[in-house]
């Protein structure tokens, strides 16, 4: 029988672009109870992850805020999602929890003891999403810093995961807690280490004061989809998030397990997932409408907003009936919306914007009745070669209706897993054991044998 799919769950802490839909919940994004419901929810209905997005980011036109960003909520405001994962892990113990954290902001000790600290409170669910960090231009204003290149982010991350799974994997062998009350050992010396790292942009000699938990590393997610994201998605990650149309994405994920295959690894131990959104309902009409509007809710200057944030490009100042300048592709802010509109058939700068009105960073969505959207999502599974979804809130800004329509459908069909025994998160994507596997980089550094004491 083929894998079952993975099914991921997408949140920010923060408002979806449907807000102001009556039946929207978003706005709760600063309510404790609206996430432990949602949490509770996914996990009894078998979802493998809770992923939560983040950055401190936010749209910036010109020399600031546009205020059509601030009064519609588009990618301003947006809440610290560290906050939440203590709490999502309290009425949890089945499902996935994987939080962002930028490698521009977060330095690789603090990455590395904060998630080896989660890792143990939640027995193993953990994983990373490591990102360069999508809205540089407002966060290099934030911490009064230079915009630091595209290439150079990418190869600061680079260095920076190396670091931090040199700390995961190399401070702490295994066995080295003792915890023997009588002797009074809580740690064998022998077994904890400082590690050395003298890399291009970080050095370190220092061992991680936190004993490692059930998976040591955390599953490593990446996100960015421009030709470096996918170079350091072929190198660390376990699991990758992409989002264009399906010719796009077969194209990106061919490219990545090839990387990964060159790399040593194994290509299919890579998961890749599609970020799609999916407006259900008991009937076609109905899901139309639904979709239509909700389209109707982001006016086309919000649109320029939210594509300034991932783009650092003002479409509102571009002739409209033009394709974007090719130069746009070397902009020093996120790559992966720029490319997808250069080339051969480019769109004008008003379908552009037409189109990140309607998708946003994403592509097109699945609408129809439970079955047409099982069936859509089950070609582009086929075409794209994916290993499952990372589903996308609806125009509610939550998955009751995913829940409630399309996993019960993709149960009926056999495509995903009973909800299981709890387990780490690697092991539930498919991993052989919860620790990376023996072809990942940093394997390499852990410890094989023990010591001998002199
Ligand atoms: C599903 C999905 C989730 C993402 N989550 C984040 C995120 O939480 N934070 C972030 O900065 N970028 C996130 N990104 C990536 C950005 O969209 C952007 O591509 C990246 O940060 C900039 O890198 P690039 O130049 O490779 O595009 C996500 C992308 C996708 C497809």
């Amino acid at each position: 029988m083929a894998k079952h799919w993975k099914i991921g769950l997408f949140q920010s802490m923060g408002l979806m672009g449907s807000w102001r839909m009556p039946e929207s919940t978003s706005t709760a994004f600063l309510d404790l109870d609206h996430w432990l419901t949602m949490a509770r929810r996914g996990e009894e209905e078998g979802a493998d992850f809770f992923f939560l997005a983040d950055d401190y980011g936010y749209p910036v036109v010109g020399d600031g805020i546009p205020a059509s960003a601030v009064r519609a909520g588009v990618q301003f405001p947006k809440a610290d999602v560290s906050a939440l994962l203590p709490a999502l892990a309290a009425v949890t113990d089945r499902m996935g929890l994987v939080t962002t954290l930028s490698t521009q902001v977060e330095l690789p000790p603090m990455v590395a003891r904060k998630l080896a600290t989660l890792d143990n409170l939640t027995k193993g669910r953990v994983g990373w999403n490591i990102v360069t960090g999508a809205g540089q231009n407002a966060s290099a204003r934030l911490f009064g810093r230079e915009l630091t290149e595209h290439d150079q982010r990418y190869a600061i991350a680079d260095d920076h995961v190396d670091l931090t799974l040199k700390l995961w994997e190399g401070s702490w062998d295994d066995g080295a807690v003792v915890a023997d009350r009588e002797p009074g050992v809580y740690a064998d010396p022998d077994r904890v280490r400082e590690i050395e790292h003298e890399g291009p942009f970080f050095r370190s000699h220092g061992a991680l004061s936190v004993p490692p938990g059930p998976q040591r590393t955390p599953v490593l997610f990446q996100a960015g989809a421009s030709e470096p994201g996918r170079a350091l998605a072929a190198k660390y990650a376990e699991g990758v998030f992409l989002a264009a149309e399906p010719a796009a994405m077969k194209a990106q994920i061919a490219d990545i397990r090839r990387r990964a295959g060159e790399n040593g690894r194994d290509p299919r131990s890579i998961s890749c997932l599609i970020a799609g959104t999916f407006y259900v309902a008991e009937t076609e009409d109905e899901a139309r409408a639904i979709r239509e509007r909700q389209r109707s809710m982001r006016t086309l200057e919000e649109a320029a907003a939210s594509y300034a944030f991932y783009t650092g490009l003002d479409l509102s100042r571009m002739d409209p009936d033009k394709p974007l300048d090719p130069s746009a592709g070397l902009t020093q802010t996120g790559r992966t919306n720029v490319e997808r509109y250069l080339g051969p058939n480019a769109p004008t700068v008003r379908e552009i914007l037409e189109e990140f009105q309607a998708n946003s960073v994403m592509g097109a969505p699945y609408v129809g009745t439970p079955e047409q959207v099982v069936d859509a999502a089950q070609e582009v599974l086929e075409e794209t070669d994916a290993d499952g979804f990372l589903v996308q809130p609806d125009h509610a800004g939550d998955f009751d209706r995913f829940f409630d329509l399309v996993m019960p459908e993709m149960r009926r069909r056999g495509l995903i897993a009973p909800a299981g025994e709890p387990t780490t998160l690697r092991e539930r994507l498919g991993g052989s054991g919860p620790h990376l596997d023996a072809s990942h980089p940093g394997a390499a550094y852990r410890r094989a044998t023990e010591p001998a004491r002199a």
